[in-house]
């Protein structure tokens, strides 16, 4: 949620920041701004996109050597030009760029107010600017101390990136509870609130951990902590990411390229973990806690988005495959409702970003309750990452589209290995069961890879629906949370209402939408509930809805009844989730690109949600 790069070093900044917010616009993308210093703070910001900007910017003097850049996703005060980042204080000395929020900023706000301080923009982050100015001027202090001394009076999250007018040689970064990334260059250094704009620079970054401040010169690194129990030595991490992972190469969209990638990320996910040869899953990041895992009374998962339908299914599979009892909530929720937590409950916190606030707040509590929490990431080094005791990387590879797709793929395929896994540790699956999901699951790959092959049929199909203003999704057993995620995917870049059902449910309301303009998807595949959801879909048929149904591959029986299939192959019913996730992906990508949508970047959405 907003994207923040820095520079300094040698080079000019202006390249290196725009690409950078280019890069980091699916964090943000209402307002933009950048600020060089050139012997005095050159500052340029405008709402819109980061082209916007760059429009506004041309022709106009972009030298400098330092200099930071911000893309935002509003919070406090509403998308425009004096509310977009970088944020100057009253009398000049500090600019600065922030993610995050200051929690307290009305009680800080008025003091300044107070103290003679005016305010031209509506947000948290002006406030601070000035806090900084002013404790700065009235205490005499450096850059870095009134830095350090403000942030001591300030409650909220924030990932800032600082300049002074004052003393021009350095930029001063500062994090707690929302992330910022160093890249480490020869004489120069690169900021940025994830990897993506650095990693065409260098490979060597240091990720700031919770209160941590970087004074940062072009030849010099000096890290500071406020935390007890750390030393000031700074980690130099090697980045596992290639550029061609964060391009588009060649696809129109983000979103169509993550989509098409999911025979690979998949296959990424279990890479070296499953293992044919010796009928094996072996998860690394979980074998200190393998025994605590077979014991577990009871399995919480918390996640938000698309990570919590991932969860849902994974309810589905321990309960089914390992026996044990499973709730699934939602981060802010469970934040908020006093849970009960016993010492032999796991929680399992899902994230692709690693850094969705309601989720840290969530593995916080539980930590602060005894209980232990796993995670399931997809970024490497993230906050959520760190702040569990063990965990699964599910390897999908950078996911930029702001809509998730192949995060929930690799999710579900870590969620399958983990069930199966303690399935067999407590002696509960057949050798013959265990074997076969093993190789089921190795052929998942191959089958999304046909499944994909359909695009052009799922075209047709997404041309005929692209007007509506409504749609249902509808699914039994382990396909309700993928009509969940169905109708989240074809809402969040399409903007059409859609709801997704447990089929059966329908009765008792949605079942009074369905006339001859209503579009039903029915995921409608071969398991012990098939007979039920062909009742389903003859119920809609009769109220004359249209029904796009999602079949096994040879099922003569839906075809004749629904308006449109769409065939995936056979699988074991615990895989199903991760080929008839394809199709309704599909759907919604080219309806949002027929109705004119910005696919990539939805309105009013982000994809990391590091506020709550
Ligand atoms: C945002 C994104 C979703 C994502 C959700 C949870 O809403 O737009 O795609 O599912 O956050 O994010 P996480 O990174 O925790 O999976």
């Amino acid at each position: 949620m907003c994207g923040i790069v820095g520079y300094i070093g040698n080079r000019e900044a202006y390249p290196v920041l725009l690409k950078g917010l280019k890069r980091l616009e699916y964090r943000g993308y209402d307002s933009a701004g950048i600020a060089l210093l050139n012997g005095e703070i050159n500052l340029y910001k405008k709402q819109g996109k980061v082209s916007e900007l760059e429009a506004f910017i041309e022709g106009r003097n972009i030298e400098g050597n330092i200099g930071i850049g911000h893309t935002r996703w509003a919070t406090h005060g509403e998308p425009s030009d004096e509310n977009a980042h970088p944020h100057m204080s009253q009398n000049g000395l500090f600019t600065i760029i922030h993610n995050g929020i200051i929690e307290n900023y009305t009680y800080l706000k008025k003091s300044l107010i107070e103290q003679g301080y005016s305010f031209k923009s509506m947000t948290d982050t002006e406030v601070l600017a000035n806090l900084i100015e002013y404790v700065y001027i009235s205490q005499e202090v450096s850059a870095e101390a009134a830095v350090q001394l403000a942030l001591s009076k300030v409650i909220g999250a924030y990932g800032l990136v600082i300049m002074c007018s004052n003393e021009k040689d350095k930029l001063i970064a500062a994090r707690k509870s929302s992330p910022l990334v160093i890249g480490l260059g020869e004489n120069e250094y690169f900021l940025a609130s994830d990897a993506t704009p650095i990693i065409e620079y260098t490979d060597r970054v240091i990720y700031l951990d919770n209160d941590d401040i970087a004074i940062i010169k072009k030849d010099e690194l000096v890290l500071k902590t406020s935390r007890k129990d750390d030393s000031l030595e700074p980690r130099i991490q090697t980045l596992d990411l290639g550029i061609s992972e964060i391009e588009k190469n060649g696809y129109e969209h983000f979103m169509l390229k993550e989509i098409f990638e999911q025979p690979r990320s998949i296959r990424d996910t279990f890479r070296g973990r499953l293992k044919l040869e010796t009928n094996e899953i072996k998860l690394g990041g979980l074998y200190d806690v393998y025994d605590r895992l077979l014991e577990a009374k009871r399995i919480i998962i918390v996640a938000c988005g698309t990570s919590w339908h991932a969860g849902l299914v994974g309810e589905y599979l321990f309960e089914d495959l390992a026996r044990v009892q499973v709730e699934v909530d939602y981060a802010s929720e469970f934040r908020y409702r006093n849970p009960v937590l016993e010492k032999e409950d796991i929680v399992i916190a899902i994230s692709q970003s690693g850094e969705t606030a309601d989720t840290l707040a969530a593995i916080q509590m539980a930590r602060d309750a005894g209980t232990m929490v796993l995670g399931i990431c997809n970024v490497v080094g993230s906050s959520i990452s760190r702040e569990t005791h063990a965990g699964v990387y599910t390897h999908a590879g950078p996911e930029i589209g702001v809509a998730s797709t192949k995060a929930f793929t690799a999710q579900v395929t870590v969620l399958t290995m983990m069930a199966m896994m303690i399935a067999r540790g407590k002696g509960l699956i057949e050798e013959t069961r265990y074997k076969d999901l093993l190789r089921e699951l190795d052929a998942v790959p191959e089958k999304i890879e046909r499944i994909l092959e359909q695009d052009d049929k799922i075209i047709q199909i997404a041309d005929i629906f692209s007007n509506v203003s409504n749609a249902l999704y509808l699914g039994r057993g382990v396909s309700y949370p993928v009509a969940l995620e169905g109708a989240l995917k074809l809402k969040e870049i399409s903007y059409i209402h859609a709801e997704g059902y447990p089929a059966a449910e329908m009765k008792h309301g949605p079942i009074a939408l369905i006339d001859e303009n209503m579009p039903v998807v029915v995921i409608a595949t071969r398991d012990n509930s098939y007979e039920k959801i062909v009742s389903n879909v003859q119920e809609v048929k009769a109220r004359n809805g249209i029904v796009i149904a999602i079949v096994t591959e040879g099922d003569e029986t839906i075809k004749g009844m629904a308006d449109h299939v769409i065939e995936i192959p056979a699988t074991d019913p615990s895989l199903v989730s991760l080929l008839s996730s394809i199709p309704l992906q599909l759907i919604a990508y080219h309806i949002a690109v027929m109705r004119g949508c910005n696919v990539d970047q939805p309105r009013n959405l982000a994809k990391s949600v590091t506020v709550e």
